[in-house]
């Protein structure tokens, strides 16, 4: 076992504390901070909306899961889907589509929106890094912010992803933009000068008074992206990097129009099984 009463307490910043340490920190967090996260971001993400990032790219207008009308005859999968309004607008558009989250409460959130909108489709509790599921059992899998960025183990995520989708399938992922890992993470000017190293992937965690991590988010550079990817069995079709749209006031934690003027905030990941 990792020793975590090493780790300060009430600490936020950058650590490396252990991957043992951090295991169960996106589960704890999102138990505990899922419904605040959507009071605060939910009208943004609307109960049946597919938005892959904040700068509001709707999968309606990108199509990166591939066509609508062909999506309609595969067999789709949702990891780390939050209150899953991805899935919901796939599912009212006649997908056949099953989203999962390692949150009970958020599993909890989803489920309260598929009785409000009357729009039905399973839902299930699951660790994108050990899916319930068996192989070659989808033709697209896909995530919007979800599971990724929270483990240390990104490339166990890619090898499920791989294991439970046919060949030719499709694996398409959003995280923040690695390049926002050298800036501070506010929305304001002080948010435009980078003051930390593109290449220093140690991770932003944040540890309770007992010293336990309760949350962290990973960086992975580029090129880290590129090659887990190909390890897993994957080759890349495209990287979407969505430009700020000029009518789009939204700020959303560090993003804002500012800062989407001049650097990217989000990166898609499209790749396909070999
Ligand atoms: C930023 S939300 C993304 C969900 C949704 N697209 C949204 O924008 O709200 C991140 C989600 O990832 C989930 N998550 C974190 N670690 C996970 C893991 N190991 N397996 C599955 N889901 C995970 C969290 O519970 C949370 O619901």
């Amino acid at each position: 076992m990792a020793d975590s009463s090493k780790l300060p307490q009430g600490f936020f910043g950058y650590h490396t504390a252990s991957s043992e340490a951090a295991h169960s920190a996106g589960k704890v967090w999102w138990d505990r901070n899922g419904a605040d996260y959507l009071d605060e971001h939910g009208d943004f993400l609307g109960d049946t909306d597919f938005c892959w990032c904040p700068e509001g790219l709707r999968e309606s207008d990108a199509a990166l899961l591939g066509p609508l009308d062909q999506l309609a005859s595969r067999r789709v999968l949702e990891i780390g889907a939050g209150a899953a309004q991805c899935s919901r607008w796939l599912a009212e558009h006649g997908v056949s589509v099953v989203a999962t989250d390692i949150s009970s409460t958020m599993v909890a959130q989803a489920r309260l929106r598929n009785d409000r909108t009357g729009i039905d489709f399973p839902l299930q509790e699951a660790d994108a890094r050990d899916l319930p599921f068996g192989d070659s059992s989808f033709d697209v899998v896909f995530t919007a912010y979800g599971a990724l960025p929270f483990v240390s183990e990104h490339e166990q995520i890619h090898r499920e992803a791989a294991r439970v989708l046919r060949s030719d399938g499709r694996w398409v992922f959003s995280v923040s933009h690695p390049i926002r890992w050298a800036f501070p993470d506010v929305p304001g000017e002080a948010g435009l000068t980078a003051n930390r190293s593109y290449f220093d992937t140690t991770p932003y965690i944040e540890t309770d008074d007992s010293g336990n991590v309760v949350y962290a988010e990973h960086h992975r550079t580029l090129g880290d992206q590129v090659r887990a990817l190909r390890r897993a069995g994957f080759h890349l079709v495209d990287i979407v990097e969505p430009e700020w749209p000029s009518d789009h006031t939204r700020v959303w934690g560090g993003w804002s129009p500012l800062r989407g003027k001049m650097i990217p905030g989000t990166a898609i990941f499209v790749a396909e099984k070999i």
